[in-house]
């Protein structure tokens, strides 16, 4: 059967990778995450102390991109892809109230989006393969034959996101959330290098009353209907 490329952007917390997870396990394509690739970019930053609360020392961040080796390995307990940064895996490490507060700076500056950019590229070359992010649709892969817009109300997608932290025993208040998830989606979309922008041809699902398995069941036709070159 005919593979292609699906491509799934939109603002912070709307559950991008929920769905991009489960499209790819129903059709066996590869899932990624490349929000992970800006957040493990922002953790090595915050680990060689080139960014904090009041400095970014970005010169220095461009010097050593060359240093940070970035790599997806299958854990065969969950059977998903984690990500790792100079081979420790920072699955976890990257999911913390700090990166989220510094990686939408990061993910502004042009040499790491050239560098992510071509790494993403390179691992849906061959298509089969479901892609998360805020340039995807855009930058990464323009002729996508599947382009999803995701969008939801902002206190909606805090509350989801203040749920995963409290599930994860977590003690971080709905208003921090809400500030980080408002605040992330502001510089997203007003960034000038590959802001998060809805591609032309992109279809918009707006997911805030709609539950993950109608989401799921919505994006999976149009996915049908693409590979079966009905559309
Ligand atoms: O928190 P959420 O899961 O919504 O975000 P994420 O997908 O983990 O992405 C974290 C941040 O990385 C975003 O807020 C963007 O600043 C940046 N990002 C980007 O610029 N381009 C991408 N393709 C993916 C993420």
């Amino acid at each position: 059967m005919r593979k292609i490329t699906i491509a799934i952007d939109g603002f912070s917390s709307t559950g991008k990778s929920t769905v991009a997870k489960q499209l790819a396990a129903f059709l066996g394509y590869v899932y990624v995450d490349s929000g992970a690739m800006y957040r493990a970019v922002t953790l090595y930053a915050i680990q060689n102390g080139l960014i904090g609360s009041n400095f970014f020392n970005k010169e220095k961040l461009i010097e050593q991109l060359k240093d940070i080796n970035l790599k997806f390995n299958l854990n065969p307990k969950t059977n998903t892809a984690e990500i790792h940064l100079n081979e420790k895996n920072v699955e976890k490490d990257i999911r913390t109230m700090e990166v989220s507060g510094f990686v939408s700076q990061i993910a502004q500056v042009p040499e790491v989006r050239r560098k992510l950019v071509e790494i993403q590229q390179k691992m849906g070359k061959n298509k089969g393969v479901v892609m998360d992010g805020r340039d995807i649709g855009t930058v990464v892969f323009p002729d996508a034959e599947l382009k999803i817009f995701m969008t939801a109300n902002a206190k909606e997608r805090a509350k989801r996101r203040f749920l995963e932290f409290q599930e994860q025993g977590k003690d971080i208040t709905f208003e921090s959330i809400f500030e980080n998830v408002t605040h992330r989606d502001y510089i997203d979309t007003t960034r000038s290098d590959s802001p998060l922008v809805k591609a032309e041809n992109a279809i918009e699902i707006d997911n805030t009353h709609t539950n993950i398995e109608d989401q799921f069941n919505i994006i999976l036709q149009l996915a049908k209907d693409r590979i079966a070159g009905r559309v």
